[in-house]
């Protein structure tokens, strides 16, 4: 078993799409390890995505995070990673396959509903950014 981590970012949270989204991820064989929602600070976000400092969209990003409640979680699964991202679709929306979680929920590449990690290594960083051994179920 694999891991990945997700979020559900504000749009998506915002236009009330957060059970739909969970829906499509329970059914799509994902089980939920750990899950919170929260609120997050420019700062946090700001952290959250370091890695995307130097790019030119970083300062819209971690506005955009920190603008509305989001729900983070940790999901296993047999490839995680690879079939979340499948599960999720294409960054930009437009680009996103028919039936991904996207292609239905996103409105634009800022406001693309969910995010899902890109890398075994990744997934660890980022889940536990979030959640603590005590917030984890097995
Ligand atoms: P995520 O990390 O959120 O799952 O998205 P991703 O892997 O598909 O895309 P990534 O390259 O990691 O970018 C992180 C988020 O930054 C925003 N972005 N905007 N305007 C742009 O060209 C652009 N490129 C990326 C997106 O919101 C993306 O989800
Ligand atoms: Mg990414």
């Amino acid at each position: 078993m694999n891991r990945t981590f997700t979020m559900i970012k504000p749009d998506a949270v915002a236009n009330k799409n957060t059970g739909a989204i969970l829906d499509a991820i329970i059914k799509g064989g994902f089980r939920i390890i750990a899950m919170k929602m929260l609120h997050l600070t420019p700062e946090k976000a700001g952290a959250f995505y370091e890695v995307h400092k130097a790019r030119p969209f970083y300062g819209e990003l971690v506005k955009y995070m920190s603008s509305g409640p989001i729900v983070a979680a940790i999901l296993e699964k047999d490839n995680a990673i690879e079939d979340f991202r499948k599960l999720i679709g294409a960054t930009d929306p437009t680009k996103a396959a028919p039936g991904t979680i996207r292609a239905m929920f996103a409105k634009s590449i800022d406001a693309n509903a969910i995010h899902g990690s890109d890398s075994d290594e990744n997934a660890k960083i980022e889940g536990d950014f979030y959640f603590s051994m005590m917030e984890r179920i097995g």
